[in-house]
């Protein structure tokens, strides 16, 4: 097991909603857990007024993310909320930084964290770059005395040139190698198993490749619509929001050429390669093959459920995307001439994501009888959640006379591994910061190819007034034009249920 230095975590936008749902409850999983080394604090960061003590009642005691675990007894609440402090401070102030330096330091000598410090930005992004400043002024991003590591939150950049920007700021005051871009996909236990599965088994690799891999899909699908978050998501939209980052890491594992070693960077330097490889799109390329839809209100298993443009904060003539479906290639020895289709979307039948792999057909058709199923496809699913686990499809000699087959599932389920304690996405993540493990983090490299690939989709869409934004009915699966994405005969997106194995005419959602 890694070492965990004793150290600080300093959350700026600690009032906030991400800290409240997913930070602060990922570190008390590791408290419980007791993955938090001997010496540890916690110090929120935002310019509301708490005391201490009222800071550890908001997102402690009174915090339901976290109160409803098996785990929140009132000791394990008691004993983790000693280890959280507060300091309200604006970080557009540049005293501020003084003034948290001084307390950083008197939390260091009483709890002898050693001058380790994470500091995590969960403020809105306009402040990433002014909060790094800040802490190189005042020497927080030395590494003289301790380390010092910057997590920084989604999303990296708005487009191409500020990704750059962002890069080139945050770099002037911390090295590659204490920068933490975090997509929390890649904390989920499920995408990291996609890439144990590639590289452990000897089965699946040698098929991994354009001589027998037809196609890729990958669906990140949810229920939900954009909840509280209208007013962020109406500047962002489905691309920048989940396509940019979260399903092209999911692409990346998927694509990438095996790594020398199982290091970070010989896993990055082999991602950032996939994105490089992207073929760019033509003005014309992205008319036909990238498709943006938007929710319009329906009724959902018998429940009104408004448009996206009648959501809070959402502007009423609202072009933003919600869905998007698209075709790209890569263009590498692996992959050339390999479909790789990509889509997302909020307000979809269920909540589900995934990654199937279509294998070609045989290349002499032996078994040709009348039934309809003879010579599919094999196809092999990679659930990332929820009934997490693998599902392989092939073909089977039906019980009788004659060689008529049918289409079988062979299915792994997580669930299975009863005794396995799975950690969420958050806190594996910040465990691999605390041990100083970039492996699951973005390099910044990386995020700009990506982004030089998604940026020419961004501006077709603002300087084209031509290319429609789909609207699409609550409760269903999109525009029915990403159906027609999917070349060849009967081919089409896997439309899968809450359920793994189902999927075809029955399906639980
Ligand atoms: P919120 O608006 O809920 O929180 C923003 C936080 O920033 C608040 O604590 C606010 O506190 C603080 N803040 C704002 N201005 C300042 C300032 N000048 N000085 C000090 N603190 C300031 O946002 P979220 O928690 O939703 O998101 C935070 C970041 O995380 C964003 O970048 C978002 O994109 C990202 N993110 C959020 C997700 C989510 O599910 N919420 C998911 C993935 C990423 P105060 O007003 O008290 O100063
Ligand atoms: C976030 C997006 O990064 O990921 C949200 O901002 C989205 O819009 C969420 O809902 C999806 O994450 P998950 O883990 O629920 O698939």
């Amino acid at each position: 097991m890694k070492k965990t230095d004793n150290q600080v975590l300093v959350i700026f936008g600690a009032s906030g909603d991400l800290t409240e749902r997913k930070l602060i409850p990922a570190v008390f999983n590791l408290y419980c857990g007791g993955f938090l080394p001997e010496c540890y604090a916690v110090i929120g960061v935002s310019r509301s007024e708490y005391s201490d003590e009222d800071y550890r009642d908001k997102v402690v005691f009174n915090n339901e993310h976290l109160i409803n675990k098996a785990s929140a007894t009132p000791e394990t609440l008691k004993g983790f909320a000693d280890l959280v402090y507060y300091q309200s401070v604006d970080t557009k102030n540049i005293e501020a930084y003084g003034k948290l330096k001084s307390r950083l330091d008197l939390l260091d000598e009483q709890n002898a964290t050693c001058n380790n410090h994470i500091f995590y930005l969960a403020t809105p992004p306009s402040l990433y770059e002014t909060i790094a400043q800040g802490l190189g002024d005042v020497g927080l991003n030395s590494e003289t005395t301790g380390w010092s590591r910057l997590i920084v939150e989604k999303p990296f950049g708005y487009n191409l040139n500020s990704a750059k920007k962002l890069n080139k700021e945050l770099l002037k005051h911390f090295s590659e190698d204490q920068i933490y871009r975090i997509d929390h996909y890649l904390g989920k236990e499920t995408v990291q198993n996609m890439f144990v599965t590639r590289f452990a088994n000897s089965i699946f690799e040698p098929l991994w490749n354009r001589n027998y891999i037809h196609r890729i899909e990958v669906t990140a699908a949810e229920h939900v619509g954009v909840e509280k978050r209208g007013g962020y998501y109406d500047s962002s939209g489905a691309l920048r929001d989940m396509i940019q980052n979260h399903l092209f890491q999911l692409v990346a594992l998927i694509a990438m050429e095996p790594p020398v070693r199982s290091d970070a960077e010989s896993i990055r330097n082999e991602k950032l390669k996939v994105f490089q490889s992207l073929r760019p799109y033509s003005d014309e390329d992205i008319k036909e093959n990238v498709i943006r839809g938007q929710y319009m209100n329906s009724t959902v298993r018998g429940e009104a459920v408004p448009g996206y443009r009648e959501e809070e904060d959402v502007s009423e003539q609202s072009k933003t995307e919600t869905y998007v479906a698209m075709k790209f290639f890569i263009d590498n020895w692996r992959w050339a001439g390999v479909p790789f289709y990509i889509r997302t979307g909020k307000r979809m039948p269920t909540r589900v994501t995934e990654v199937v792999i279509h294998f070609k057909p045989n290349h002499h058709h032996l078994f040709v009888n009348d039934s309809k199923l003879a010579n599919q496809q094999n196809v092999l699913v990679l659930r990332i959640q929820p009934n997490e686990g693998i599902l392989l499809k092939f073909d089977m000699k039906i019980p009788g006379a004659g060689f008529k087959t049918e289409q079988v599932n062979m299915d792994f389920h997580y669930d299975e591994l009863t005794n396995v304690y799975v950690p969420d996405a958050y806190e594996r993540l910040i465990l691999d910061c605390m041990q100083g493990d970039t492996t699951l983090y973005a390099r910044g490299d990386s995020t700009e190819a990506a982004w030089e690939f998604i940026d020419p989709i961004l501006k077709a869409w603002e300087q084209q007034e031509d290319i429609p934004v789909f609207g699409y009915p609550a409760g269903t699966w999109g525009p029915e034009h990403a159906d027609k994405l999917i070349e060849g005969d009967n081919m089409n997106w896997r439309y899968p249920c809450s359920n793994l194995t189902d999927d075809g005419n029955y399906c639980e959602l």
